[in-house]
């Protein structure tokens, strides 16, 4: 084992959307709803969905991919790969180990993290420690969804507001100064059944009657979980900030979970903190869960928003329910923002 080090530095990034669009106006020839409503609801006007022959660990591995080229190292200098999903390809074998082929890997470990919205925050916190305490040298870190496949379509409480994507980072050790600052994690069972899906695992075994009952598609209370995703995401992002040393007002740029644009004006107004300094793609995305945070970094630093040297705050908020926030100091180097332009975003 190497000794451990004082620093976790994102040092690549990346991200893969299909290409199929659906738009609020295809979800009104389905389902009992309007853009007016959806948008003014939610702030989403279209997401992504997978194509037939597109799964979790294939957009998985492009966006990993995509954030190890950004790196410039490659696929084997992985050690790790942590695939925060929802959306499994199977309940076994893990999506990760999936994804470590197709990405020709040959010596890294490859687990999934299981923690919804929050599963790229939970990953990027069990890779920090992986590194930090010198198990690990670089890390693969993605969000993958194909939340699609588990979304009633014919529920329009639940079907406006999902979409598909992959999102990922390296993580590399480095003694150098910024990199991970601060780190807040939390689990609340209180509202574990706020959003959940009922079948197919070992509490409900999937049978004829939970497939006609509709057991196997998502179910939210969406008022209820409005309350406590703003609440829960403000506790944690002032937890992770002033574990760092900081106030809000250091804060450069927040990244939080796209999983509604009401909900991140609430955060914001919540911690009076000016949306002018938070990224917002969900009016593109959705909420694609543990895709949504590094789909958004990728797109956030693509679009210019983020330098080197300016402190970032990611919050994720997801079924559990869980949270959590990374405080980071961005250090990437210019070659490496030059790889990720030329890669491109989503
Ligand atoms: N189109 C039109 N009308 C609708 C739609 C729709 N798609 N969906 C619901 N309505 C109706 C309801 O039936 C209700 O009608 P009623 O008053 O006649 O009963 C009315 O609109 C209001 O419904 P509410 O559910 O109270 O609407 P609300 O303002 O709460 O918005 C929403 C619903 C958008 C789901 C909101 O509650 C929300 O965003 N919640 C949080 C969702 C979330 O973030 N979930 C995921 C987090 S974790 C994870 O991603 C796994």
């Amino acid at each position: 084992m190497a000794r451990p080090v004082t620093g976790v530095h994102v040092t690549g990034w990346g991200a893969y959307a299909p290409s199929l669009v659906l738009r609020n106006v295809d979800l009104e020839r389905m389902v009992d709803t309007n853009d007016e409503w959806i948008v003014s609801r939610t702030g989403i006007s279209e997401r992504r969905i997978a194509g037939p022959d597109e799964t979790t660990a294939s957009m998985a591995a492009v966006a990993g991919l995509r954030a190890i080229a950004t790196a410039g190292l490659q696929p084997d200098d992985i050690d790790l790969i942590l695939l925060g999903t929802l959306s499994p390809d199977y309940v076994m074998p893990s999506t990760a180990a999936l994804v470590k082929e197709a990405i020709g890997n040959k010596r890294a470990a490859a687990m999934d993290l299981y923690a919804a919205c929050s599963g790229f925050v939970y990953g990027y916190a069990t890779g920090h420690a992986y590194i930090a305490s010198g198990m690990a040298k670089h890390v693969l870190v993605i969000g993958a969804e194909t939340l699609s496949r588990y979304t009633d379509f014919s529920d329009r409480s639940t079907c406006i507001l999902f979409g598909d994507g992959a999102g990922a980072v390296v993580l590399s050790a480095s003694d150098e100064p910024g990199g991970t600052l601060g780190i807040e994690m939390t689990t609340d069972p209180s509202g574990a059944y706020l959003i959940w899906l009922p079948g197919g695992g070992a509490a409900r075994p999937a049978t004829a009657t939970s497939h006609a009952s509709g057991e196997h598609y998502m179910k939210m209370k969406g008022t209820e979980t409005f309350k406590m995703a703003v609440r829960t995401l403000g506790s944690t992002a002032t937890a992770a900030v002033k574990k760092a040393g900081l106030d809000l007002s250091d804060v450069d740029l927040v990244v939080p979970h796209q999983a509604n644009n009401r909900i991140i004006e609430a955060l914001a107004k919540s911690l009076d903190f000016p949306m002018a300094k938070v990224f917002v793609n969900v009016q593109r995305y959705g909420n694609t869960s543990a895709a949504s945070v590094p789909l958004a970094l990728s797109e956030a630093v693509a679009a210019g928003r983020v330098k080197k040297g300016d402190r970032l705050l990611m919050v994720a908020f997801g079924s559990g329910l869980t949270s959590g926030a990374i405080m980071l100091q961005w250090t990437a180097d210019p070659a490496a923002m030059a790889r990720a332009a030329a890669i491109g975003p989503a």
